[in-house]
């Protein structure tokens, strides 16, 4: 048994900053943030506009291509870093959005590569047996924990969902090949949001230290962020016999442009088989990869028969590539 993707779907958010709005808003260019990033626009949430809210439009969007109801779905799996609340997971709220009655829903949180992680989760439940089908989604707000008075985090982050329904199939050469997660506690401290949480609760002092907000040591992570991101697609490849001479196209985490070429230059992989969204997306955390993949699969570019590397890095530190076969 193997886990097939027989649908995709997205939703953006209708509001959108440019590069030239911030420029109002903090001390940074237009120049700077395309030259350092390659982002152009991000779109926003509006007021009273959630990330279920974001997260169950995606989904009618995959049932729609699916062509399947809702009522059919055994499992949700919801990634996201930016919950409608601690508790209950926001995966809930997305099930009653869009009737999904016969399913049973959870969150998972691995910041840029929840999408990854809720992917290997799904096929796992697929691959034993436990359901036939699960939908897939990764959708952020990360609009409201930004810090919009730091330009070195402001500038990079988007709002979006977008995801995948996987299916059971027993053509174990189509499908999730491979998919290998890395994690490492020890670098916490590169990118977090302090507050609220049970370290430090809800308080007037965390609100004024702006610990409600994303932190980050940008430089810090990129520079981890391309060494992991080759290594970890070499053993997703390597697992399957395959090298990145047989890719047709590399669907990576959009967390920077030269982040993404970095990757495609360093191993046997032309540039142009990257799908590249940072520009319209920015980076969206969980909701990146699967925005591309369904921007890829609407626009003509993957196609039945080809071969994906999907690959993320994100907070704190987590990483993971998966191999797929369309
Ligand atoms: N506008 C203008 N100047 C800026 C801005 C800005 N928006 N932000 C920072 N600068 C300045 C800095 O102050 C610094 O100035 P200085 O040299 O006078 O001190 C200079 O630009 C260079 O700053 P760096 O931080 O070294 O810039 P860098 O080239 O590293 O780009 C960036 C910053 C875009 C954040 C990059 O480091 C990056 O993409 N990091 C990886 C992020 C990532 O992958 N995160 C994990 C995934 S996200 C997740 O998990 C939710």
């Amino acid at each position: 048994m193997n886990a097939k993707i027989v649908a995709t779907g997205s939703y953006l958010p209708k509001k959108i900053l440019t590069n030239f709005d911030l420029e109002k808003m903090v001390d940074t260019s237009d120049e700077w943030i395309t030259q350092r990033t390659g982002i152009h626009i991000r779109h926003i949430a509006e007021e009273g506009e959630y990330t279920s809210d974001l997260a169950a439009k995606a989904a009618f969007d995959i049932l729609d291509n699916a062509g399947i109801s809702a009522s059919e779905i055994d499992l949700l799996v919801l990634a996201t870093a930016t919950p409608d609340m601690p508790f209950p997971a926001t995966a809930l709220f997305v099930q009653e959005k869009i009737d999904a009655r016969n399913a049973f829903a959870f969150d998972i949180n691995a910041a840029c590569s929840g999408f990854m992680y809720a992917l290997s989760i799904a096929t796992a439940h697929i691959k034993a047996g436990m359901v036939k089908n699960a939908l897939v989604i990764g959708a952020e707000t990360l609009s409201r924990i930004t810090d919009w008075t730091d330009r070195s985090t402001c500038v990079i982050f988007g709002d979006g969902a977008a995801g995948v329904l996987l299916e059971a199939t027993d053509d174990e050469d189509k499908g999730v090949l491979s998919l290998v997660l890395h994690s490492d506690g020890r670098y916490t401290d590169l990118m977090n949001m302090p507050a609220p949480g049970s370290r430090k609760p809800c308080s007037v002092e965390a609100i004024e230290n702006r610990d409600i907000y994303i932190k980050m040591k940008g430089n810090e992570t990129f520079k981890m962020a391309v060494r992991s991101i080759v290594n970890v697609s070499k053993e997703a490849l390597d697992l399957v016999g395959l090298s990145f001479s047989d890719v047709d196209w590399m669907v990576a985490h959009q967390a920077n442009r030269r982040i993404i070429e970095g990757v495609t230059k360093r191993v046997d992989l032309d540039t142009d088989k990257a799908i590249i969204t940072i520009d319209r997306h920015a980076n969206t955390a969980a909701a990146s990869i699967p925005l591309a993949l369904d921007w890829a699969v609407k626009n003509g570019k993957i196609k039945e028969g080809d071969l994906i590397l999907l690959n993320s890095f994100g907070a704190s530190l987590t990483w993971s590539a998966g191999v797929i076969r369309w």
